[in-house]
């Protein structure tokens, strides 16, 4: 599932590809949209792949936006849901049937600099006023509360005090591109688990 431009899906569509003769443990064969015309979709659809746009201001509730996706996902028997840039909240209806099969990407070191509205520059503009000198993403799971979902990884990325927002989004979007791909593959091998909210990482 994606808003934007799409350059982690990207790294997905080239390390999982939908083809019979790839070797890859895993495949992306279906992208999710909010919204039509972005890159995200394009990047899909050059990749031969399914994409569908489910906007839920289409729908009357969240439950309803719920149960489309939720039937989307079994008909493609989906079994698991990446958020690589999705930037509206998911319906719980989704995130109870998908429990412990949905993970996210987020910019920062979770559990700082996470929470509602904290997307985009915003996160690493919090980052640059704390003061802090690491950052880096964390990919976790996603369960009702907001950015609070077990932790799967996390890598480190320095931080300088010539950082802008931009130089240091683009330092962690390098990072991003390698770790989520990475997590994928743990989780396609059956070496992830969640003990007690707790995510054991058999390497
Ligand atoms: C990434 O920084 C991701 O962490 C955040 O949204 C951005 C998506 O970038 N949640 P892209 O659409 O994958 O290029």
């Amino acid at each position: 599932m994606a808003s934007g431009g799409g350059t982690n899906l990207q790294q997905l569509l080239d390390r999982f590809p939908d083809r019979k003769d790839s070797t890859a443990r895993a495949r992306i064969c279906l992208v999710v949209s909010n919204r039509p015309g972005i890159g995200a979709l394009e990047r899909a659809e050059k990749a031969g792949i399914r994409t569908e746009v489910v906007d839920p201001a289409e729908y009357e509730n969240p439950e309803a936006f719920g149960n489309k996706l939720i039937e989307l996902y079994e008909t493609e028997s989906i079994g698991l849901v990446i958020l690589a840039g999705f930037l509206k909240m998911l319906p719980s209806n989704l995130i109870a049937a998908f429990r412990n099969r949905i993970i996210n990407i987020h910019p920062a070191l979770l559990p700082l600099f996470g929470g509602k509205g904290m997307y985009g520059t915003r996160v690493h503009r919090a980052v640059l006023d704390a003061g802090v000198k690491l950052t880096g993403p964390t990919v976790h799971f996603v369960d009702e509360k907001y950015d609070k979902g077990p932790i799967i990884a996390q890598r480190s990325v320095p931080v300088y005090h010539t950082d802008t927002p931009e130089t240091l989004a683009a330092r962690v979007l390098e990072v991003e591109h390698r770790i989520l791909p990475d997590v994928v593959g743990l989780i396609a091998d059956g070496r992830v688990k969640v003990v007690d909210g707790i995510v054991h990482v058999n390497q």
